[in-house]
Order: structure tokens, then C-alpha cells, then sequence
């Protein structure tokens, strides 16, 4: 096969940031999917609808394609109230973000208690908005690579059972205790997996020296975690679809003596999960993953247009511009995509 056409694809989970960053991150995605959840971890975070709807109106101006649909989901923190899910649900949001306080990149005004959370929630049930979660514990005391798995058996279990009619996406999901309780559980949990989640195992943040560039939350764990994440992506299973969490960081503070979190693919997204999907056998799983089952789980149509790749070369470059005085570098930077957007 040389030519792929599949419905146009959506990207359920993105980080854009904002102000001049805007016009190097959001038309590389805008050309490619119909829509993308932009993630409000922004400074100050988009905790009030008012503010998720002047951003997503800065998207659609930087997107410069009118076909694009950029979908701003709501920052919760301690103090989100339940009529503000209303008033989200009013102005045509989709889904909230829950980031535990301290979990990641700006999540300090994140939810400290979950348990405190249950009048929101049980609005955002009401409301039919979906709940996204950043399923990793804070406890400094648990491991890091602990994290998502304790947060899994004692944060998400206890959270679905609960709110049982909650649609939640475990975001990023990275473990295969992760997969296996998304799998068992009914058909209001789903996750998002990362293009760099299904290549990176631990092991390649040190291969030769340390790796800024590959580290991101929730951090990339064993091969066996890798594989399972691959099987599942791979499988069909209707309740798993594309993220790609793509984060852009500028190069500077990634080689710095202390890296943000965080790994960009936001120019070649598409690209990448094809050639992982094609490397394994599995081209024609594709469009499910990456163009239906995300739709299907948020309840939005899916696209009605198409996209088309083809088999040839696309080289990632070294460095792309990130604002007018920075730069980013891609993921896997100076090597070739098997994959090509058609024009
Ligand atoms: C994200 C960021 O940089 O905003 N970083 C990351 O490693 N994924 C935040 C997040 O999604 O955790
Ligand atoms: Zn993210």
C-alpha cells in the first residue's frame, strides 16, 4: 500500500500555549485534523468558560483555517463550581481537565482532593461533559514510575465507582495496569495514547546519556508497559484513541540543567503513529483509532472529510521556530518519517 486515505483524524489531547507561540504550533495541527482538544494548562490557567472561549477564539485566529476545530476543555481546580460546568456546557464545551496539583507543567492550581470534587462532578454528569484526567499520584514519597499505577487502584477506582455514568479519559495512559483497567472497565472510561508513548521505553531517556528531549509526563516506563500500550492501540479496542500530548517546550529550557517535561510532535503527529501502526502490521487500525473511536466516546461526528498519506519521506528537522526568539526541537529530530501528508 502506497496510498492511505482514512477519515480526517482529530487530536483528543494538544498543548498549543499561547501569544506568539500560537502561530508556529497551532497550523501544523490545523492542516491535518479536524479538530484538536487544546489543553488549558496556560498561565493562569483557563478555569472559567470566559476564558476557554477567548482562547479557543485565539486557535481559530492563528489556525487560519476555518475547517479547524479546536475545542478548549476547562481547567478544574479546589474552586470550580458546579454552575460553572453549566455555563461550559452552554457555551459548547466538551470536556474538563483534572490535573492533580503538582502532577505536571503549570498544574499548581490543579485539584488537591478529589473527593472534594464530587459536586463537580456529578454537574459534569448532568452536563455531559467528559472528564480528562492526568492520572498520576503526587505523593512525593511514590515512586515516579509508580505513579499512574497507584493512581489507577486508588484514585480511578474508587472515582468510577462513584460516578458510574462519568465519562472520564485516562490521559496519556503509559502502564499496562492502566490499559488492563480501562479495558475491564464499562463504556465510560476510555484513554488517550501518545505516538512517543507506543516507541519510548524508559530505557531510551539514558541510551548513551541523559535524553531531554524524550521526557515528558507521565515518564515512559518498561518495554512491557510499552508493549501493552502498542497490543491495545493496535487491537482495535474502541474505547482508546489518539492524544498525541504533543508539548512544546523552547530548546533552551529543554537542555537546561533542569528539563521541563514534555515531547513535541505537533508538526508530524499523524506521521508518526502511521509508521508505528504500519511497522506493526496494523496500517488498516489506523483510521479507527486515530479518526472514530474518539468521536464515538465524546459523542461528536465523526469528520466527514478525508485525509491521504503516502509511503515516501518526510525528514523531521533539526529545530523548529518557536516564537520570534526561540526554537523547539522535534521528537526524533534529524531522522525520516517513512510517511508523507499528501499535498
Ligand atoms: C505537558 C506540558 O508540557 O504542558 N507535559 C508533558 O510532559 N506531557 C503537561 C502534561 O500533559 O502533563
Ligand atoms: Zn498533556
Amino acid at each position: 500500500m502506497t496510498l492511505l486515505t482514512l477519515t480526517r483524524p482529530d487530536d483528543w489531547h494538544v498543548h498549543f500555549r499561547d501569544g506568539a507561540l500560537l502561530a508556529a504550533t497551532v497550523p501544523p495541527v490545523a492542516a491535518v485534523f479536524g479538530r484538536a482538544v487544546a489543553m488549558p494548562n496556560l498561565v493562569p490557567p483557563l478555569t472559567t468558560t470566559t476564558a476557554a472561549l477567548a482562547y479557543a477564539e485565539r486557535l481559530r485566529a492563528a489556525a487560519a483555517n476555518p475547517a479547524f476545530t479546536p475545542l478548549v476543555s476547562l481547567y478544574l481546580t479546589d474552586h470550580t463550581t458546579p454552575d460553572e460546568i453549566a455555563r461550559a456546557r452552554v457555551a459548547g464545551l466538551v470536556a474538563a481537565k483534572l490535573y492533580p496539583a503538582g502532577a505536571t507543567t503549570h498544574s499548581a492550581a490543579g485539584v488537591t482532593d478529589l473527593g472534594r470534587l464530587d459536586p463537580v462532578l456529578a454537574a459534569m454528569v448532568e452536563h455531559d461533559l467528559v472528564l480528562q484526567l492526568h492520572g498520576e499520584v503526587t505523593d512525593p514519597a511514590i515512586d515516579v514510575f509508580e505513579r499512574e499505577a497507584r493512581f489507577v487502584t486508588d484514585l480511578l477506582a474508587p472515582l468510577c465507582h462513584r460516578h458510574p455514568d462519568l465519562r472520564i479519559v485516562l490521559e496519556h495512559v503509559t502502564t499496562r495496569a492502566g490499559v488492563a483497567f480501562v479495558q475491564a472497565a464499562g463504556p465510560h472510561v476510555a484513554a488517550t495514547i501518545t505516538a512517543h508513548h507506543l516507541e519510548v521505553e524508559r530505557s531510551d531517556l539514558f541510551k548513551g546519556g541523559l535524553r531531554p528531549h524524550l521526557y515528558c509526563l507521565p515518564v515512559p516506563k518498561t518495554r512491557t508497559d510499552r508493549d501493552a500500550l502498542l497490543d491495545v492501540a493496535i487491537s482495535g479496542h474502541p474505547r482508546f484513541f489518539l492524544g498525541s500530548d504533543s508539548a512544546p517546550h523552547a530548546r533552551a529550557a529543554k537542555e537546561s540543567g533542569c528539563c521541563p517535561a514534555g515531547v513535541y510532535t505537533g508538526h508530524h503527529t499523524v506521521l508518526h503513529y502511521a509508521e508505528i501502526f504500519d511497522r506493526h502490521g496494523a496500517l488498516d487500525r489506523l483510521e479507527p483509532f486515530a479518526s472514530h473511536h474518539g468521536a464515538d466516546f465524546y459523542r461528536l461526528p465523526r469528520n466527514a472529510d478525508t485525509l491521504t498519506l503516502e509511503r515516501a519521506p518526510t525528514p523531521i528537522p533539526l529545530t523548529l521556530p518557536f516564537g520570534p526568539a526561540a526554537e523547539l526541537v522535534p521528537h526524533r529530530a534529524g531522522e525520516t518519517l517513512a510517511w508523507r501528508l499528501q499535498d
